[in-house]
């Protein structure tokens, strides 16, 4: 089984990843977790242009550069693992690309979504958590992190509300994929919510 989890930054996708993991590991399962960009060697190197480039990056060549981690972190990483059988609990994937280059960048969602399914090989999770927020409060709570921002995260307010616009359409597109959770509730109800979904999907 292969789990996504996708939103804004300061949506809480690393408290959830912990909370779940811990679960199914509990639960006896092996988990495998990784995340886009950076989930290999190659892509930590991608992960470090596109995060930390000093100046700007064509927004077609950023794209790019996140489509490449992609092809080579599904070939190398997810595959295997999950031709293991192991249980792959990874943050973003594709739907980060349609939501941040194509709605936030402003490039076509069309194009970008099949841009990354060319590099993945048409590979689709078999779940995807949208942790919805609204970009105000995420805002407050990057603020609060005191962790200075990244390329993506320093983007004004604007951005980030696109971002959450194209999240909830791909949602809406793709019901049976996608299980969206309001992302200002507690930690704990999120995390119940997200063990009942996985809990079907595994029965
Ligand atoms: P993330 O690893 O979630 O950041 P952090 O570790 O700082 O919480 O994501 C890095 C940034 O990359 C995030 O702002 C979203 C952006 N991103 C894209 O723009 N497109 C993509 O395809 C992916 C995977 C991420």
């Amino acid at each position: 089984m292969w789990i996504t989890l996708e939103g804004g930054d300061g949506s809480g996708k690393t408290t959830q990843s912990n909370l779940l993991a811990e679960w199914l590991e509990g639960a006896g399962r092996t988990v495998v977790r990784t995340r886009e960009p950076g989930g290999s060697e190659v892509g930590q190197l991608i992960r470090d242009i596109v995060l930390h480039h000093r100046g700007d990056i064509a927004p077609r060549a950023e794209a790019l550069l996140y489509a490449a981690d992609r092809a080579h972190h599904v070939a190398t990483v997810v595959r295997p693992a999950l031709g293991r059988g192991d249980i792959v609990l990874q943050d973003r994937y594709l739907d980060s690309s349609v939501a941040y280059q194509g709605a936030g960048r402003v490039l076509d969602a069309t194009e970008i979504r099949d841009l990354s399914l060319w590099a993945a090989e048409g590979a689709l999770p078999d779940l995807t958590v949208l942790l919805d927020l609204d970009p105000g409060t995420a805002r407050t709570r990057l603020d609060s992190a005191d962790k200075p921002f990244d390329r993506l995260e320093a983007e004004k307010s604007e951005f980030h509300g696109r971002v959450r616009d194209a999240y909830l359409a791909l949602a809406e597109a793709e019901p049976a994929r996608f299980l969206v959770l309001d992302a200002a509730a507690s930690p704990q109800a999120i995390a119940e919510l997200i063990r009942a979904r996985v809990d079907a999907l595994l029965a």
